[in-house]
């Protein structure tokens, strides 16, 4: 592969954030596909037809959101998105999942240190929430670790199959 055909959106320390290619589906399906990935989420296992949905959604140009490829030596590793949920209030979300083989090495710290750059200054977000399952204990760490300010329990917030469930809301703001 050659390593000048992906657009690198920005990289911290080993790490970077760069544009999906088609060529990716295999290492996203891989970890969309792990039952340890998506225990907590309300996505998952992935079809092959929503893995491709995934790719093609994101690979379109859109000026209040970025799908990104967390990238290790040219590698993909996982996924990590930030965008706008209320253009008004310059409102956004973030959020991101790594392939098992790579958890535990600081990788999403990283990647969630970049998904705030580029939600200040390229979305111009004002404000930026993250949400993650009560037992999500990795997820919550590095929230707390990239200074986001835990703001509570969402009651019941998501439908995960036929299942309410919690979430623990957090934020992070241009100015913290
Ligand atoms: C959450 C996730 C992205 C973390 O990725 P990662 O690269 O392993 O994260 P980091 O290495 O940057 O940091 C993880 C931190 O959580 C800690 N941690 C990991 N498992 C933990 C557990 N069971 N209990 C408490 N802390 C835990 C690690 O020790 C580390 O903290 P430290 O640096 O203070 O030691 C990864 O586990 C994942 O992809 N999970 C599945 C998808 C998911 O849950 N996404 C988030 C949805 S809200």
């Amino acid at each position: 592969m050659n390593p000048t055909d992906r657009e690198v959106i920005i990289t911290r320390e080993g790490v970077s954030l760069g544009r999906y290619r088609a060529s990716d589906f295999a290492a996203v399906h891989e970890y969309a596909t792990d039952p340890m990935v998506y225990r907590y989420a309300e996505w998952g296992p992935n079809s092959v037809e929503q893995t491709r949905q995934y790719l093609s959604e994101a690979s379109m140009q859109n000026s209040e959101a970025l799908t990104l490829a967390v990238l290790v030596e040219n590698q993909v590793i996982g996924g990590a998105a930030v965008w706008t949920t209320n253009a008004d209030h310059r409102c956004g979300e973030l959020g991101y999942s790594l392939n098992q083989k790579f958890w535990g090495r600081g990788y999403a710290t990283l990647a969630t240190r970049m998904l705030l750059d580029l939600g200040f200054s390229y979305l111009n977000l004002h404000r930026i929430t993250a949400t993650c399952a009560p037992e999500n204990s990795a997820s919550r760490r590095v929230l707390e670790k990239t200074g986001f300010s835990y703001e509570g329990l969402m009651r019941e917030h998501k439908l995960i199959g036929d299942r309410r469930r919690d979430s623990l809301l957090f934020s992070r703001l241009v100015t913290d």
